[in-house]
């Protein structure tokens, strides 16, 4: 069957008749898939890959050849969302010319579909030649991590006199320049209803409440994989951090005991020498919550050696032993 692409273009469809966009981070092909799975809208590839994948402090020292691999993997897991590549830092700054060279190669190198910058009023003629040049921009305003050492850290935006004037006008000097929707990221979320309010294209908020007409978190956030890092506006999930270690610990332990792998779990010369699984150690593992239903159901079952043969095949084509 199909699958129906989304586009900017159903993006303001869904502005228009009020449906809620849905945005998360992914920066992996697996991801990618489960989330395009989930039929979540847009897929941003952010630069957010410099804390969450990379280890760093700040997303600042991500790179644009970092975006476009992490890119290239996202879009060859996903069928139905709409893919945006972030600019990283100074990868747009210094000239237009330069922004518009470094666009092009996450759109031709890394598969996206369209690019996200930071920043408003000013970028405002980058973002005109961008679309000029059939390059959809997606902006962001009020909290703009890349600006971390400019606004003194990682805080809430728009609560100075004037800021949140300042932050309307961005907001439609940006629409103006044609970019086809802007997220809001960590301002109040009076203001953040106003942008909406006036804006014809859609805003995504993250820190930003409900009145925007979609809502972005990092997709680790949500799944609870850092138990140190739980700010106001991340609602977790899961709590993957923990579900994790246990998995591992029971890895290791069984590594350790030499209970793993099992004969199950072990390749014979010939196939027929593989003894059955008794049910005992089937439930014992299924209890234990050591395997998943998928490699253990078959197993738990007589095979026909045909079957056998053709699980086996798919073993191998799936591990690539020679
Ligand atoms: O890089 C990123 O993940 C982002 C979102 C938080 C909007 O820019």
């Amino acid at each position: 069957m199909k699958t129906k692409k989304v586009t900017i273009h159903t993006l303001q469809t869904m502005k228009e008749r009020g449906e809620k966009i849905t945005m998360l981070t992914a920066y992996d092909a697996t991801f990618a898939q489960l989330l395009d799975e989930s039929q979540i809208d847009v897929l941003l590839v952010g630069d957010s890959l410099g804390m969450v994948v990379q280890g760093h402090e700040t997303t600042l020292p991500v790179t644009l050849e970092d975006v476009i691999y992490h890119c290239r993997a996202v879009a060859r897991g996903t069928r139905r969302a709409h893919i945006v590549g972030d600019m990283p830092f100074m990868s747009y700054q210094a000239s237009v010319h330069e922004a518009m060279l470094n666009a092009g190669r996450l759109i031709k190198d890394g598969g996206a579909h369209s690019v996200k910058l930071e920043g408003g009023a000013q970028h405002a003629e980058l973002v005109q030649k961008l679309v000029s040049a059939g390059i959809p921009v997606m902006g962001h305003i009020g909290l703009t991590p890349q600006s971390v050492h400019q606004l003194g850290g990682f805080k809430v935006q728009g609560r100075a006199e004037g800021q949140a004037e300042s932050l309307l006008q961005d907001a439609l000097t940006l629409q103006a320049a044609g970019a086809y929707a802007i997220v809001l990221e960590g301002i109040p979320a009076v203001i953040a209803k106003t942008i909406s309010e006036k804006l014809h294209i859609p805003t995504i908020g993250i820190g930003a409440g409900a009145a925007c007409d979609g809502q972005v978190l990092v997709i680790y956030d949500l799944l609870g994989m850092n138990d140190s890092f739980k700010p106001r506006f991340v609602r977790t999930y899961e709590h993957l951090a923990t579900r994790i270690r246990t998995a591992v610990d029971a890895y290791s332990a069984d590594v350790k005991s030499g209970s793993f792998p099992n004969e199950q779990e072990s390749f014979y010369m010939e196939e027929q020498q593989r003894p059955k699984a008794s049910s005992a150690t089937v439930s014992a593992i299924a209890l234990a919550g050591g395997c998943g239903p998928g490699p253990l159901a078959p197993l738990s079952m007589p095979r026909s050696s045909a079957e056998a043969e053709s699980e086996d095949a798919a073993v191998y084509s799936t591990i690539k032993v020679d």
